[in-house]
């Protein structure tokens, strides 16, 4: 995991430089030193990602600060829309949005419907189950079994892919992390880091089981035509990987394995 981050992370970076290096020479008319305001969308129920704060009513998260970081760098002014996970796909593909960052993993088929940034974190499922559950060990045992995850998610995808499973799909991953604590399924399948936040919010309830069973990467989305928003997010992306912000916010929010 480490060692494929790190990969990762050098590809990033020089495609990130070879892109900016070809920038200035094909879009002379760009004037990049102009502020761009944009609107940035985000379905606020994955935390540590992007949730919102009870007490503020904030959104807040891992995205939203590497959103804020890539703006700094980039000369883009966000504001952050907190709407539904189903819509926020049906809007990206539609072009109603412009930008997405909603720990979107980069996938063949969303990207013939959008754009997406360079990857900049990597996210495997998890399955979750009751404390006291004895019978699901790994991904291996989830045949037959009563499966939940968000709709519209790898995590449902992952779901649909299980021998006999009953699979059931939730609008928002805490609604089915509630009827997992109830009895009401046998187990949850998300991002790992999500996984991980609801079973340290409920130790004594919830355990995960097995190691993360995919690879993911996380990119944000744009809306197809916003090559200059892309170009930009790609530019501060390279940028808060370079000088180290990246890692910091990683963590700041746990998110290191
Ligand atoms: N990484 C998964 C996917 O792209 C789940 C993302 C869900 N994000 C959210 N904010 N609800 O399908």
């Amino acid at each position: 995991m480490k060692r494929l981050s790190t990969i990762l992370m050098t590809l990033l970076l020089s495609s990130a430089l070879l892109f900016s290096g070809c920038q200035s020479s094909t879009d002379d008319t760009d004037d990049s030193t102009a502020t761009l305001q944009i609107t940035v969308v985000t379905d606020a129920t994955w935390a540590p990602f992007e949730y919102v704060n009870e007490q503020t009513h904030a959104i807040e998260g891992f995205d939203i600060d590497l959103m804020k970081a890539i703006a700094e760098k980039a000369n883009l002014e966000v504001t952050f829309q907190n709407v539904a996970w189903d819509a926020l796909l049906a809007g990206m593909a539609t072009g109603q949005y412009k930008v997405a960052i909603s720990s979107i993993t980069i996938l063949p088929d969303r990207l013939e419907k959008w754009l997406f940034s360079e990857p900049y974190f990597n996210a495997g499922q998890m399955v979750c189950v009751q404390k006291t559950n004895t019978t699901i060990l790994s991904h291996d045992d989830l045949t037959g079994k009563r499966v939940a995850a968000q709709t519209g998610t790898t995590g449902f995808f992952e779901a649909q892919k299980i021998a006999n499973a009953t699979v059931k799909s939730y609008d928002e991953i805490g609604l089915a992390f509630q009827d997992l604590i109830n009895g009401q399924i046998d187990a949850v399948i998300c991002d790992n880091p999500v996984a991980i936040d609801y079973v340290n919010a409920n130790p004594d309830k919830l355990k995960k089981v097995g190691t993360a069973f995919t690879d993911e990467y996380y990119g944000i989305s744009v809306a197809k035509g916003q090559t200059e928003i892309l170009s930009r997010i790609n530019l501060g992306l390279a940028a808060v990987i370079a000088d180290g912000t990246l890692d910091q916010l990683i963590a700041k929010w746990n998110l290191n394995p």
